[in-house]
């Protein structure tokens, strides 16, 4: 069990959702000090304050980094950790030639436990507390994964991927092992500690319509669980699910049609959506996830995230490593930025932060536990020093105002900004 402290600097909370203020920043909420005790946030207020509840704690003072809440990167791909950043393919090439041959290593336990531990290592370096990960065919590399987290005390959600078709052999399961491995693995990992099983289809083309039958009846059988997916990410993808399930109303009626969309159901990508699907995944309240260094690096499209707020979707944000180019949230929120600009709609530094934290938690429906600084939150927290390179310190320097300064860390920023991380109130060493 971790130390009880209090913690002290310029502490961000959401109060609310920014996409719902008039102004994004009045969201947010300034205070100096959180209380800290058995791994929970148990208050937050005046430095004064905490200090007369607790008089007898060690005060862990940030001076005036920024603390908040630790991100929640809702779309990754651990496995793909020693592949990111691999040159020149779109998506299905990019598969094929770089993600499948990686992937196939994970038969091997110890390559498994390296890389668990390797991205898990590199995340929280780079400030992201929670993530929601795929993992490869091979239930040894859930195991690896969810031993690794638990080892360093995060909550984390992940799932055996499954595939029986369009992959390479020794990377596909079938029907019948997909629904029983996954069940097995349900069983043993599901709730223990802070770790949480997701039900994880790769994407239509690599599951025969009866294996997203078998995993629909799983995740009826087991509805505590989440349900991870890709939907419509590129327009050749989305010709090739047509081809494949010709009597599909749409990409996300292949996941309809076999009991694979819900309130508790993960669609990473989203971006070249139809009426009918938007209509029908706001209907169900699910998750849609983000992903722009990915969007951009493998050539994919440009999310339409005013559009989808605006229409009243649950929106996170993720990496999608190793599709994506960059193990930072900060980079994440910047390519968001950047993607917003080209659609000419700007997100807010409020907006990010909260996409990057609430958002995300939001869609893994652990917004309760995980994702901001309030009572009663697990004590996930990251500390971000607004002047962490000399780039960034002359920027913030003539800064206006705090936003600014937290514009240009976000803009600017990588692992270098990140001066310490809590999990559940222990603090890593960053
Ligand atoms: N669609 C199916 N699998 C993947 C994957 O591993 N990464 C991305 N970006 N898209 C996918
Ligand atoms: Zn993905």
């Amino acid at each position: 069990m971790s130390e009880d402290f209090i913690i002290s600097g310029q502490v961000l909370s959401f109060a609310s959702s920014p996409f719902d203020c008039a102004h994004a920043s009045d969201a947010v909420v300034l205070s100096e000090a959180a209380l800290i005790e058995n791994g929970r946030i148990t208050a937050v207020g005046r430095r004064d304050e905490m200090v007369a509840r607790a008089p007898q704690l060690r005060i862990r003072d940030h001076g005036e980094n920024l603390v908040m809440a630790g991100f929640v990167d809702a779309h990754v791909h651990f496995p793909q950790t020693a592949i990111i950043a691999s040159w020149g393919k779109r998506l299905i090439d990019w598969l094929n030639s770089y993600t499948f041959p990686e992937e196939m290593r994970f038969s091997d336990r110890a390559y498994a436990d390296e890389i668990a531990g390797r991205y898990l290592d590199l995340s929280l370096s780079h400030g992201t507390t929670t993530v929601c990960s795929y993992c490869t065919i091979h239930p040894e590399s859930v195991d690896a994964f969810f031993e690794a987290a638990r080892t360093r005390g995060q909550r984390v959600a992940a799932g055996k991927t499954c595939m029986d078709r369009n992959a390479p052999e020794g990377l596909r399961d079938t029907v019948q092992s997909a629904h029983d491995q996954s069940e097995a693995l349900i069983a043993r990992w599901h709730g223990v500690e802070r770790l949480e099983y997701v039900i994880t289809p790769r994407f239509s083309p690599t599951s025969s319509p009866e294996q997203l039958e078998a995993l629909g009846a799983l995740w009826h059988a087991h509805p505590e669980c989440l349900m991870q997916t890709h939907l419509s990410e590129q327009l050749d993808e989305i010709e090739w699910v047509k081809s494949l399930f010709p009597n599909a109303r749409d990409y996300l009626d292949t996941y309809e049609m076999f009991g694979l969309l819900g309130a508790k159901g993960i669609y990473g990508h989203a971006i070249h959506l139809e009426e009918r699907e938007r209509h029908r995944l706001r209907e169900f309240g699910a998750g849609l996830v983000h992903c722009p260094t990915s969007n951009t690096f493998i050539g994919s499209g440009l999310f339409d995230m005013a559009g989808l707020i605006a229409e009243g979707q649950r929106i996170g944000l993720a990496t999608d490593t190793g599709g994506g180019s960059s193990f930072s949230m900060l980079r994440t929120m910047a390519a968001a930025y950047e993607i917003g600009q080209l659609r000419g709609t700007p997100v807010h530094a409020a907006e990010l932060l909260w996409l990057a934290t609430q958002g995300s938690a939001r869609t893994l429906r652990m917004d309760d536990k995980v994702g901001n600084i309030a009572a009663g939150m697990e004590a996930d927290i990251v500390v971000i020093d607004l002047s962490s390179t000399p780039a960034i310190q002359q920027r913030a320097a003539h800064a206006k105002d705090l936003w600014e300064q937290i514009f240009a860390t976000i803009m600017m920023g990588d692992d270098r900004a990140i001066s310490q991380v809590y999990v559940a109130g222990r603090p890593i060493a960053a």
